[in-house]
Parts: C-alpha cells; structure tokens; sequence
C-alpha cells in the first residue's frame, strides 16, 4: 500500500530574511526526508510559508519604517528565493497574511477557534495587562521589556526571556518598559480567551508517553521532544493560555461579543493551523487546475492568488482532510527547538480539542496528532580565533542564505548542514571547516570517485560500461557493501537520522575508492584487461548505488552524476543496487565537487 506523509516545516517569521541556522534546524532536514520518502514511492505533501500575524512583523515595520503587509510580502519573496535556491522545494509556499492565502487561512482558523469554543474549551477571563497610556494601546508581549523573573537577565520580554528562554507572562516581567514609547505601562483589565489546557494534559501525556518506544508508536521520537515536553508537564502542569490578543494585525477573533472587538488569535494559535490552510490551498489549486486539464505535474511553489476561492466554510475544501483528518496519513512536523512545546504540547492541544471522540490519536475524520515531531537544536557560528557564539541578525554574526547564494552552489551548504545537523546538540557553522569539507569529504572522497571511474571508462573502454566478468570474492563483497548501504542509509532516514544516513553514503564513497585503489586498474589495464573491466564494472555499479543515496541530499550533483551514468531515472531507492548494463553508454566526466578557495 502507497504510504502517505504530510510534510511541514516551521513557518519563518516574515520579518527578516533567511540563515544558515534556519536552514540547519528544519528546512532542509525536512526536504532530505521528503525526498528520500518521495524516492521510495510514497506520496507527500511538502507544506511551509511564512508566519506574518502578531508582533515580530509588526515591531520589525515599526523599525524599518513599513507598512506591515509590505514587510512581511518583501521578506515572503526573500524567503521564497532562499529556499528555490537551495533546492528545498515546498509544494506549496504560503504565507498567513499573503494575498492569496489570507482569506483561506483566516477562514481554517477562525473554523479552528469556534470548534473549540463550542465544545467549551475556551474560558473567557478578565486579566490586567500592561497598557501604554501615550501610545493608547495594549501592550502585545513583544513591545514590552524588562528584567526575568527566573534567571534576571534584562533581556526578557513579555513572552520569554532570551536569557534563560523561559516561558513568561508580560506581567511578571520585573521593571517593564514599553518598546513603543520607551515609557512605564500601567496595568490595565482586558478580557481574552484561554485554551483549557487543563483539561487536555491527560491525554496529552498519555500521548507523548505513547511516543516514548519506536517500536509501538512506529516512529522515532528524538528524546529531547520527548523530555522537553513530558517534563514541562510534569513540573508545571498545563495551565490555562490565552490565545487572542489585544491586536488588530492577525485573525480576528470570530466572535459575536463585544469584547472580542479589535482582537486577533495569538499568532501561536493561528500559525499552526497555516499548515493545514496552505494544504487546503495547494488541493484547492491542484482541484481547479485538473478541472481546467492543467495538472500534468506540481510545480515547484505555487501561489493560489489568481484562482477563484471556494464559498463557504473551510469544510468545503474537503480534500485536506484525505491529509489531515485521515489515519492512514503520517503528520510529520519539522522544527527548531525554540518550537517544541508549540508543537508537542500546544497544537496537539489544539487538535484533540477539537476532537467528538475519546481517541488519543484522533478517529477517522478527526485531526491526527502529529506522527513525528522533528527537533533540531540550534547553530551556532564560529569566526577563527573566537569562541562559538550563537546567530544574531544584531551581532551581525549571521550567514544570509541569498549572500551564500551569491558565491556558491546549494549542494556543498547542504552537505555542510547535514553533516554537522545539530540533531542532539548545538553545533556550529565554520567557514574554514565548511570550504575544508567541501574540498576533502565532497570532492576527494565523492566526487572524486565518480571522476575517476567514468575518467577511466572514457579512455580505456570506448565510454561505455565494460563488461562484469566473473566477479570474485572482492568483486561480490563490493556489491554487498552497496546493498547494505541502501538498507543503512534507509533505515536512518525512516527514523530521522540524518547525519548518520549522510555518512553511510560517504562510508560507501570511501569503500568504492577503496576498492578502485585495491583492485589497481590502472596496473591491470596492461596486464589483464578482463580484470580491469571488471573492477571498472563495480566501480560504476557503486557510482550507480551512489547515485541513488546521495539524492535526497545533494540534488544537484546526483543529477550530473546520473548524467555521466547515463542513467534515466536516478531516484526510485529500490533501484538503487540495479546493475548498470554492459555496454551502457556514460556521459562526460565532471567535476561533480569543484574545489572552493578563500577569497585572497
Ligand atoms: O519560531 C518561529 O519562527 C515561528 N514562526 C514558527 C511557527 S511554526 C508553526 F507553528 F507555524
Ligand atoms: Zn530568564
């Protein structure tokens, strides 16, 4: 049976532009899954576009001297090229509050909102907030500013702290001071809608428990999703969180009451549910696109403003539940670790509060809790002769994806990122490091392995595979190690495990020099042509085997290699260990890796 995933990855902020650190953390670990699970035959859906509700937009157009739907729109597109750039290639890109998606998403949750607070799971409550008198308005947690409670650092703001990266209230902030005017806010009484977490945190417990052993639950939870979750809800309990907001810049809170009036949903509500919008929005299109005998294939990022939109409630784009409310489909969420309690606790919240029946999964018909929740931890940056720091757009210490872009290819970055994934814990991006493993990983092992075989073909064997021979001991040993690299670098990458999965193929790169150095063809070609052909003949099935394994993360370099083997279709991973027929005709050698330098 066709397996079927749905793929997202966290909804960039539309506030500023893409780094390396984003990358690393969850786009293009997610595009490599993708990938590798399109190439073994399931279907996917790939889904992302920017978060543009709530403050972040609305505090970096105050800085930058813009309307907020020009900011988010600019750093929309810049994020689009990022990622076109990088060969991460979405089905859909959307965006919360983009012309073409703003409609729909506003719709999806606002449909949200009013399921869960018909099944009462919304409490109204009065709260005192801190209100700016000279600016006339609420104070969004963002737009305030003090000292933690927790850790006293001075870098925390209404929602958390950037010392200690704990969770706050704006009100417990010591000595606030409003972004806005620099002045002291007085507390003032609102009223908002709190999600009753309370009432979830049983299931929600069970749930992830359930997630602890990948044997029953099918999937490999990283721990620190696990723990960090788990914990959070065994040291404090689940209470109550408000999900709307005193802001007129989000989805406005649908209801019929006037103290609603000028309120949106947090834009932590509304986010997650962009995933669910923007698949709505990519079937919508696919739907309308085949009714006009248009759908031959996806493209590569799509933009559903020029389509008509459907009437009526979210519920009439039923195709997105065949993805989301559907048991046979896997919900699979990638993200920073800034995100997991969002995506471990809050948005399964989120769903089972929507739910009619007492499954923990969610029942046919009924959201589905997530599969797999997908946690990297953050990069870092290191600069020769200081010590690691973290990324900051301030500090300037950031690697832009689009000035990347300006000087190299996207292959060497995403070899870089993968092989340094801070999957367990942080690492960091060095220049030096990355230019050095480009150079001696990429282009000695791997491209150099390609280059030489198909070199060797083109000079002393017309060009085209020679024939296999009688394989010997060695010979039948390569061809078993190619096998097992297809079952290694498989199994890792079913559980998430990228930088492992990257060395198992780099293991089989090194194996297939290995065997070139030992069978010696360029001896043998004076002496026994046979044996020559025959070592020649392995090395470019374990090119071909390469091929294979190497897509899902260097995309652009599996394509040229597939060219030089002459091969059609590179991708389908159970083909990967298909012989090369004698005979085949190979395409130009090239230089798959070219050398990177310094700039003098
Ligand atoms: O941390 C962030 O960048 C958030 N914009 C991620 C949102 S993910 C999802 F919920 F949309
Ligand atoms: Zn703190």
């Amino acid at each position: 049976m066709t397996r079927r995933f749905l793929v997202t990855a966290a909804l960039p902020y539309s506030n500023g532009r893409l780094h390396v650190g984003h990358i690393a953390g969850a786009y293009l670990p997610a595009d490599i899954y993708v990938r590798y699970l399109r190439a073994t035959g399931a279907e996917v859906r790939f889904i992302c576009g920017s978060d543009d509700n709530g403050v972040a937009a609305l505090k970096t157009a105050r800085e930058e001297g813009k309307p907020v739907e020009e900011l988010t729109a600019f750093y929309n597109a810049s994020q689009r090229r990022a990622f076109e750039g990088l060969n991460i290639r979405f089905d859909i890109y959307g965006g919360t509050h983009q012309p073409g998606f703003v409609e729909i998403h506003e719709r999806f949750s606002q449909d949200f909102f009013r399921k869960i607070y018909d099944k009462g799971l919304f409490t109204k409550r009065t709260s005192k907030q801190l209100f700016d008198v000279q600016a006339q308005q609420f104070l969004p947690d963002r737009f305030v500013k003090g000292a933690c409670p927790h850790c006293k650092s001075e870098n925390a703001f209404g929602d958390q702290c950037e010392g200690c990266g704990r969770t706050l209230e704006q009100t417990a902030l010591l000595n606030p001071i409003s972004v806005l005017t620099g002045t002291k806010p007085e507390l003032r009484e609102t009223k908002h809608w709190y999600l009753r977490l309370d009432q979830l945190q049983g299931k929600l417990s069970q749930w992830l428990a359930s997630k602890k052993d990948p044997a029953s639950c099918g999937a490999h939870w990283r721990p620190v999703v696990i723990n960090q979750s788990l914990g959070r809800i065994e040291a404090e309990g689940l209470p109550e969180r408000a999900m709307t907001r005193d802001l007129t810049w989000g989805v406005p809170v649908p209801l019929d009451d006037p103290d609603a009036k000028g309120k949106s949903l947090y834009v932590w509500f509304d986010a997650p549910i962009g995933y669910v919008s923007f698949t709505a929005a990519l079937l919508e299109q696919a739907v309308q696109r085949s009714q006009v005998g248009q759908l031959s294939e996806l493209p590569r990022v799509r933009q559903v403003s020029d389509l008509p939109k459907p009437a009526g409630s979210s519920e009439s784009c039923s195709t997105y539940a065949d993805w989301w409310k559907n048991p046979a489909c896997k919900v699979v969420h990638f993200i920073g670790e800034d995100n997991i309690v969002f995506h471990a606790i809050t948005w399964p919240a989120m769903m089972l509060a929507t739910h009619d029946s007492d499954s923990i999964q969610g029942a046919a018909g009924e959201y589905q809790l997530p599969h797999n929740v997908v946690a990297n931890c953050f990069l870092n940056i290191k600069f020769p002769g200081k010590e690691e720091e973290k990324i900051s757009k301030s500090r300037g210490t950031a690697v832009w994806i689009e000035d990347y872009l300006q000087s190299f290819a996207a292959d060497p970055l995403r070899y870089y990122l993968t092989a340094i994934a801070p999957e367990a814990q942080r690492t960091a991006f060095e220049f030096d490091d990355f230019l050095a493993r480009n150079n001696g990983e990429l282009g000695n092992a791997l491209g150099n392995f390609f280059n030489r075989c198909i070199s060797f073909a083109h000079k002393y064997f017309e060009g085209k595979v020679p024939p296999a021979g009688d394989r010997d001991d060695a010979d039948r040993a390569q061809l078993a190690r190619c096998r097992e690299a297809v079952e290694k670098v498989g199994a890792e990458l079913e559980a998430c495990r990228f930088k492992t999965a990257l060395g198992e193929m780099m293991a089989l790169a090194r194996a297939g020099n290995l065997y070139f150095d030992q069978t010696k063809p360029f001896l043998s070609r004076k002496t026994d042509l046979a044996a020559c052909a025959r070592a020649i003949n392995l090395c470019l099935q374990t090119a071909r085997t390469l091929t294979t394994l190497m897509a899902p993360f260097l995309p652009e370099s599996a394509e040229k290699a597939a060219k030089m083997l002459g091969l059609t279709d590179h991708k389908t991973w159970t083909a990967a260990t298909c012989e090369l027929p004698e005979n085949q005709p190979l395409g130009e050698a090239k230089v798959l890796f070219p050398r990177l330098e310094t700039e003098a």
